[in-house]
């Protein structure tokens, strides 16, 4: 069957003016204000004050088992309800968008499990917000700690390249090809 011009046009239009539904654009918005809260609060513990840079590293880690379950939520929802929408590009660009999607999702769920993995080595506190402790699942192991800790470091520059790049694609499709895939993800 072959498609007029014209409808495929109107088709395309519709696609990609169609948004995701309210719960993943939220989850979405979380996940992306979660990972850069986590990644600069990181950066930035090395200048200041002993006191203050705790007080940063447990913000880290309770913003971390936040994360934790807001990933889960997000992909329990994308595996049911969640809306699907037609492919934002074709071909090539295609592959490598939903390439690095799902990089992103396998990275995050890497990175959250080296977060536990780190705590429970350095045996240090490891609450959230103070409400409840998580139980240590093994002895603190210093030489551990280190190798988790290069690990997590890796993981967290290699996360914030790649989102970078999924950001500024979409910004390109915004600016540049005008044709609201980034409002897909926006609150309508
Ligand atoms: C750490 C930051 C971010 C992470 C980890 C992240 C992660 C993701 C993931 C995994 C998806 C795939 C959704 C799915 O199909 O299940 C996605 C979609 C999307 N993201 Fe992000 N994102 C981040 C930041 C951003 C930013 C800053 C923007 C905008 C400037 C953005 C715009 C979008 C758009 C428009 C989509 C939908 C693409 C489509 O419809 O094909 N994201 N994001
Ligand atoms: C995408 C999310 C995350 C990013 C970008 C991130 C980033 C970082 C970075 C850059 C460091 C410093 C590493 C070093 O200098 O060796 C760090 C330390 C740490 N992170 Fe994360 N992290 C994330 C998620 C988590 C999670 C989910 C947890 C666990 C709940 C966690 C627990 C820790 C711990 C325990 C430390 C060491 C704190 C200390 O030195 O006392 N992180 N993180």
């Amino acid at each position: 069957m072959t498609i007029q011009p014209a409808a495929m046009t109107a088709a395309q239009t519709d696609q990609t003016t169609s948004r995701y539904d309210r719960t993943t654009i939220t989850l979405h918005w979380m996940t992306a204000g979660l990972v850069i809260m986590l990644f600069l609060l990181a950066e930035g513990w090395g200048f200041v004050p002993r006191e203050i840079r705790k007080a940063g590293q447990s913000l880290h880690i309770s913003l971390g088992i936040l994360l934790a379950v807001v990933l889960v939520a997000r992909l329990a929802w994308r595996g049911s309800a969640g809306r699907r929408l037609p492919p934002a590009n074709s071909g090539l660009l295609h592959l490598a968008a939903k390439a690095a999607h799902h990089v992103l999702y396998l990275l995050m769920a890497a990175q959250v499990t080296l977060g536990f993995l780190f705590r429970w080595a350095q045996g240090e506190p490891f609450a959230f917000f103070g409400l409840f402790d998580v139980p240590a699942a093994f002895a603190p192991d210093h030489d551990l700690a280190q190798t988790i800790g290069g690990l997590h470091d890796t993981v967290a520059w290699t996360i914030i390249i790649l989102a970078g790049l999924h950001a500024a694609a979409a910004l390109i499709h915004h600016y540049a090809l005008r044709d609201g895939v980034l409002r897909r993800m926006l609150p309508g």
